[in-house]
């Protein structure tokens, strides 16, 4: 990484204050896609496999180096932002001595693509030239600075918008402002440069017009998609910047194998890995280091976050945050997975359940409404519609324990710290303060504890419990010697209130 002699230096300006955002936070540093614009065009400088790319911020964009960074990054400072001119100048410093080619691109071009500043570095070793620059031909070329071409049709100079007459100003060629330079010559030659007489201001296009007064080459590429090269000054660029990244994002997984019912309406953050076969219907968002696994559908108004979800699963409408599904998940519609929760291979999480920080193991299913927060559930439990685990006594959070081929019944209470055994039960609506050993019964409020008296109050056979998915589950407590559990306990499907 920092051989010096390997490839060009890539030095990125982003000191400027970037005004026209109307921000607090440094230009290069909004999103897009999920990443700092400033990180993309990282991605790119990167791939020119020089020394780390050197980042140049003032005083006003230091968050830029708390944020990013110094892993393979460099950075130099400019002191003030006098212009981009004077932001290349305060970065000679830094620039390791082996250095013979620069490549300077700005932190706001967040849609610039590797080949495009390769090509502009092959161009210039290919004409020995001092400066290749980039230009394009915008369709509204307001805003760049103009290309001006003398007699033999070299480019003679740039001449930003703020000082260019009218004539000036009708030139549809635009300095793209990505440029190669020769770097010896820029060592020489960049503390000459003068300040606008208009602005005062240091414009490093300057250098074009030095180069070309001194008979030195300069080169263009024209680049044909404008957008590429749009470098994002306001909010409304950021938008639009946003939406073709997405564009160009989705349509790259769709090439590797992802259906999407819906383009346009999905977004999917760079960086997120989806699998081939995965459909991805309408609304969807990935997010973070998210990764999907093959023939799972993710389902319309989905959002996934920073989370690893198997093979063969299937989410409707849910949100699932720094979770890890296994394969043959059916998760939703309406469920809210938070951070740190695991489901298990084959589990099932239903209708308005909310998990966090909790385990489901493999084949378990919790189907409507409940709340599993700070819990270790074991394989092939059924949790009841309704269950709740009071896991937050108003100071501590507390940890629930459920064993492999538990029974939960509608609407249990289970007041953490708790642990029900293997194999045990609890009766609907049963509010359970003490651990249930293996096998038993827990029924009433609070719950006592008995043995399960016939085959019908015992633990159901792993594997039936499928059979039973999607009904709200009632172990009917009716245990004449119990008075607390002779008290009517609904299941939770009987429990729309009375008049
Ligand atoms: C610049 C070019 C213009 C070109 C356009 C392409 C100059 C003078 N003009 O204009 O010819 O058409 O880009 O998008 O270069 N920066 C610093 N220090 C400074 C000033 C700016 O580091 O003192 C950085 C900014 O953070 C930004 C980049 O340089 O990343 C470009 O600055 P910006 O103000 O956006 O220049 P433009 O007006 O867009
Ligand atoms: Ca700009």
């Amino acid at each position: 990484m920092n051989d010096a002699t390997a490839g060009p230096l890539a030095v990125i300006l982003a000191a400027g204050l970037g005004t026209r955002m109307r921000s607090r936070r440094p230009k290069v540093l909004h999103p897009v896609c999920g990443r700092p614009m400033l990180a993309h065009v990282l991605d790119v400088a990167r791939t020119l496999r020089g020394p780390d790319p050197l980042v140049v911020v003032s005083p006003a964009t230091e968050r830029v180096r708390q944020e990013i960074g110094a892993d393979g990054v460099a950075y130099a400072l400019q002191a003030e932002p006098l212009g981009t001119a004077d932001a290349l100048r305060s970065a000679m410093d830094a620039v390791p001595p082996g250095v013979d080619e620069i490549i300077v691109l700005s932190g706001d071009v967040p849609l610039l693509r590797p080949a495009t500043v390769r090509e502009l570095v092959l161009l210039r070793r290919s004409e020995d030239a001092t400066i290749a620059l980039a230009v394009t031909h915008p369709a509204d070329p307001r805003g760049y600075g103009r290309v001006v071409r003398d007699l033999d049709g070299r480019v003679a100079r740039i001449i930003e918008e703020k000082d260019a007459d009218e004539a000036t100003r009708r030139i549809g060629e635009a300095n793209a402002g990505l440029y190669a330079f020769n770097a010896a010559w820029v060592r020489s030659r960049i503390a000459d440069v003068a300040p606008s007489p208009t602005t005062g201001e240091y414009y490093l296009p300057e250098l074009v017009a030095m180069a070309h007064a001194e008979g030195g080459t300069v080169v263009t590429l024209d680049v044909a998609d404008e957008r590429e090269l749009a470098g994002i000054n306001d909010r409304v660029q950021l938008a639009e910047a946003e939406g073709e990244l997405r564009r160009r994002i989705v349509e790259e997984h769709m090439r590797a194998g992802v259906t999407m019912l819906d383009p346009r309406s999905v977004t999917v953050e760079s960086g997120v890995e989806i699998a081939p076969d995965v459909v991805l219907e309408a609304g969807v968002i990935l997010q973070g280091r998210t990764r999907i696994g093959a023939d799972s559908v993710i389902g319309a108004g989905s959002r996934v976050v920073d989370s690893v979800v198997g093979e063969r699963c299937r989410v409707w409408s849910s949100v699932i945050e720094s979770s890890e599904i296994g394969d043959d998940v059916r998760i939703g519609p309406w469920a809210h997975l938070r951070p740190g929760t695991r489901v298990g291979d084959g589990a099932e999480v239903g209708n308005f359940a909310e998990i966090k920080a909790s385990t489901l193991g493999p084949g378990s299913k919790q189907h409507h409404f409940s709340y599993l927060g700070d819990a270790t559930i074991g394989t092939h439990v059924n949790i009841g519609a309704g269950t709740v685990t009071c896991n937050y006594d108003g100071r501590r959070k507390h940890p629930t324990r459920i064993g492999d081929g538990a029974f939960i019944g509608s609407d249990t209470m289970l007041v953490a710290p708790v642990d029900v055994g293997a194999g045990a039960r609890t009766g609907a609506g049963s509010v359970v303060t003490r651990d249930v050993p293996d096998g038993m019964l827990a029924v009433g409020v609070p719950a006592r504890l008995r043995r399960p008296r016939d085959a019908s109050e015992r633990e159901i056979e792993p594997g039936t419990i499928a059979a039973e998915a999607g009904e709200a589950s009632a172990v009917m407590a009716g245990a004449a010697d119990d008075p607390a559990a002779q008290r009517p306990v609904p299941a939770a499907e009987d429990a729309a209130p009375r008049a």
